[in-house]
């Protein structure tokens, strides 16, 4: 079994290559079969998206425009700790349909949030998909329309994904050895 150490952790890969590659076209796919004649704008949250949204979108056969924007923490008055506020958005994307891009998805709170921000922009419709989902810590009601694969809950890395910033080269999936 393949074997990577970042920084104080071991990780064995869990998902090979070829399983992610098959994952992605079928997505893309589905989306180009879902959504045809429609207008549509991917955007992709940094930074773990950025490798799943480079290789999706290859495979898109849609009338299609892409973004990136990334969650920073409110500076200054704010004082709810959690709460993230979406930047980069400079796009028009009022009345085209949206696909949020998403590397991973474990309680929900980050898509949640990400949503009630957008709908600002007043989208026709807002999809999501991302590449993984990990249900049993999902806590929310918000259906994800399009997922890759599905994951235990254990801490993952690579395709994007990171442990303290590392391991986002890895073209494999990897999970932390207990
Ligand atoms: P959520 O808000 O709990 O859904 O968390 C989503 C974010 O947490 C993702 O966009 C990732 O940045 C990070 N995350 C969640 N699970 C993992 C993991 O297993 N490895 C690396 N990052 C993760
Ligand atoms: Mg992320």
């Amino acid at each position: 079994m393949k074997k990577v150490t970042l920084l104080d952790k071991t990780f064995q890969v869990s998902i090979p290559e070829a399983t992610i590659q098959e994952a992605i076209q079928r997505m893309a796919a589905d989306m180009n079969r879902d959504l045809k004649g429609k207008d549509v704008f991917f955007i992709g949250i940094l930074n773990g998206s950025f490798m799943f949204a480079a290789d999706l979108f290859k495979y898109i056969d849609l009338k299609c425009q892409i973004t990136f924007l990334k969650l920073a923490s409110y500076q200054g008055t704010m004082s709810t700790g959690n709460v993230k506020r979406l930047i980069g958005i400079n796009e028009d994307i009022e009345d085209k349909t949206v696909i949020i891009l998403e590397d991973i998805i474990d309680t929900g709170n980050t898509l949640d949030s990400i949503i009630k921000q957008l709908k600002g922009y007043d989208p026709a419709e807002i999809k999501i998909a991302s590449m993984l989902f990990k249900p049993e810590a999902y806590t929310k009601d918000i259906k994800v329309d399009y997922v890759g694969i599905e994951i235990p809950n254990d801490f993952i890395v690579g395709y994007g994904l990171d442990y303290d910033g590392y391991g986002r080269n890895l073209r494999d999936i990897y999970t932390l050895v207990p």
